[in-house]
């Protein structure tokens, strides 16, 4: 359990990758930059383009709303002139003043209305643009070929739907428009600065290279502190997930304490890098504020001075420095945004990537096929690897009569499985040929071959839904009558009817409230409801015991009746029925015959028969 701090972090901070929220969030991006980002845009746009009525009544809408707050602020100059003239008479200064905070109020109504107009639209905007993405992403993913999944983590898939997709409804909700309406107000602020006055305009932007110096000296600082804070937060994440989901082997091997006194590393660790990445986050905001806090102070002054000279107007400066204080909101904001953007344009390029993954490829999905199969399979000379560099199945060669039971038997990892994936393309053979009634496979559509072949695979999956509904995903059709008859013929009814609600019963997290043996016999079911020639089993009893295991069979003579069935099995006695027996070793077929040819041979089986082998 010695496993260093430093390579649990590196594990986990690939593995748990940053949400992109919390505190410097938005000044960071760390899972680098985009690549290509004008295409990705594109194709952001072009889930967000079909909604180009309101987007256009988004635009109008911010324009309304930051036109609003410039007006607004502009208001008060006269007001404040007229109020501070001591020359007019008090009632006309009030009267005047009533009807000017009258129009300031309908200027605001109208900024307030439009902006929540605005964000209003857009999130409906983006909510559907992320439906359709995440629909999209999931179409794809269900389309990928096996071979894909042999390289991806779920971990990493999963992220793409979370964090990715999450980070660009993120862009699209706000940091777009707050980005977009940041310029906007940008330009509209300092015009009207300009427009109140140029000298003063002049002296608070004189400040502004000196922000941005400060301003990039924190954020780099507290970047790199927020990232070791964010690698701890994954490396502590990554330790309880996997604890929690081990938490029976940490039992076994009495692993508690240590697991404890290993976390708490971790735990200590993570607050360490969380203050400091927090103090420096949380001081950012007090000195850039302080530092424009001077460049106000300055303004004001030197604005009092021509006040006082008569070259400028009281309700001016009150307005300027009204005006300089928004002008550095929208800076700050547009930096921030940026951030945002940029590791939703990352996410997007990789949910995107995601999505270009070429399908399952299907090149004879319009061949014409018989009505019917009878099951007759050849193998001729098959040779296959999972990868390139190696071989797994060699030259295997073997036939299989429509109704025949054929038995793969050998070690571990000797490709029996790997047999079985072939045969319904799974993966596809690197050389030789495989046929059923004289078909190449190839030449199948895929969807007509798997309808062709049932398999209980060797590790069962149940989905969430009913005991019924997961029988019923052998054969979508099937009446409950039908369902009820396999779940007989797979020995499962007695058990199903001793469940609290019986074939109404929940099936929950994969048949965690089942027993191994019971989500083995549901998987029996499912095979036996449909009407497939081809059945396979492979380990389809390995965990039932071994009274249920010759019930089976009795009912499994009726299921293989007339359909040619391949069976793996490590329990030989199960397998000695069988019409020809295959032993495999290291992907070749080494010897074969029936349970009495290979007994004779004395061979291989032999061994593995009468006990001389320690496999199996
Ligand atoms: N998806 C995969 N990617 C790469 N290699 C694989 C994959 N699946 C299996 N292999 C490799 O292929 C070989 C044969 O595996 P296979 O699953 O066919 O064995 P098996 O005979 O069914 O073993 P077992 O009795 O344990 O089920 C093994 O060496 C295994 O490591
Ligand atoms: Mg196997």
């Amino acid at each position: 359990m010695a496993r260093s701090l430093e390579k649990l972090q590196k594990q986990y901070s690939r593995a748990v990758a940053p949400s992109g929220r919390g505190p410097m969030a938005a000044t960071n991006n760390f899972k680098g930059k985009p690549k290509h980002s004008r295409a990705t845009v594109g194709r952001i746009l072009s889930y967000v383009g079909k909604y180009k009525h309101r987007l256009v009544l988004v635009a109008l809408c911010m324009l309304l709303s930051t036109g609003a707050s410039l007006a607004g602020g502009y208001v008060l100059r006269p007001v404040i002139n007229r109020i501070a003239d001591a020359a007019t008479p008090a009632a006309d200064r009030l009267s005047y003043l009533a009807a000017m905070l009258g129009l300031l109020a309908g200027i605001y109504i109208v900024g307030v209305v439009s902006s929540w107009l605005q964000s209003r639209l857009m999130i409906g905007v983006s909510r559907n643009a992320i439906q359709a993405i995440r629909d999209d992403l999931f179409t794809r993913i269900e389309r990928l070929p096996l071979r894909f999944h042999d390289n991806e983590t779920t971990g990493e898939l999963m992220s793409r739907f979370t964090n990715d997709v999450d980070n660009i409804g993120l862009m699209l909700d706000q940091a777009l428009m707050s980005m977009v309406s940041g310029v906007i107000n940008l330009v509209g602020t300092l015009a009207m600065m300009i427009y109140t006055n140029i000298w003063l305009t002049l002296i608070t932007l004189a400040f502004i290279p000196v922000f941005a110096f400060g301003g990039q000296v924190l954020i780099r600082r507290s970047r790199k502190y927020y990232a070791a804070q964010q690698a701890a937060l994954g490396a502590a994440n990554g330790y309880i997930e996997e604890s929690v989901a081990g938490q029976k082997v940490v039992k076994v091997f009495n692993h508690e304490a240590e697991c404890v006194q290993e976390f708490e590393q971790l735990n200590d660790d993570l607050r360490h890098k969380q203050q400091k990445a927090m103090f420096y986050g949380g001081i950012m905001g007090p000195v850039m504020g302080n530092t424009t806090q001077i460049s106000y102070a300055l303004t004001a002054g030197i604005g009092g001075v021509l006040c006082a000279l008569g070259r400028f107007d009281v309700g001016g400066l009150a307005i300027f420095v009204n005006y300089a204080r928004q002008f550095s909101r929208p800076i700050n904001e547009i930096s921030q945004q940026m951030a945002t953007i940029f590791s939703a344009l990352a996410g997007a390029e990789r949910v995107f990537s995601l999505m270009d993954k070429e399908p399952e490829a299907d090149a004879a999905a319009q061949a014409r096929v018989p009505e019917k199969l009878d099951g007759y399979v050849i193998m001729d000379d098959v040779s296959f690897g999972y990868v390139p560099e190696k071989t797994v199945l060699k030259h295997i060669s073997l036939y299989a009569r429509p109704g025949q039971k054929i038995a793969f038997v050998g070690s571990t990892g000797a490709g029996k499985t790997t047999i079985t994936n072939l045969l319904n393309r799974f993966y596809d053979i690197d050389s030789g040929r495989i046929t059923i009634d004289g078909i190449d496979i190839m030449d199948l559509p895929k969807d007509y071959l798997r309808k062709n072949i049932a398999m209980v695979l060797q590790d069962t999956h149940l989905f969430t839904g009913t005991v019924m509904e997961n029988i019923r995903y052998g054969r979508l059709d099937a009446t409950d009558e039908e369902v009820i008859a396999a779940a007989k013929t797979a020995s499962a009814d007695s058990f199903i009817r001793r469940l609290a609600d019986g074939y109404d019963t929940m099936i929950e997290g994969d048949g965690a409230n089942l027993s191994q043996g019971q989500r083995q016999l549901l998987n029996i079911a499912r095979a036996a409801l449909s009407k497939a020639p081809i059945l396979v089993l492979d380990e389809a009893t390995s965990s039932v015991d071994t009274r249920t295991e010759r019930h089976i069979e009795k009912g499994m003579d009726t299921l293989m009746k007339d359909r040619t069935t391949f069976v793996i099995a490590h329990r030989l006695s199960t397998v000695r029925n069988a019409d020809a027996i295959m032993v495999l070793e290291n992907g070749e077929i080494i010897e074969r015959g029936d349970h009495d040819d290979l007994l004779a041979m004395k061979g291989r089986y032999y061994e593995l028969y009468t006990g001389k082998s320690e496999l199996t």
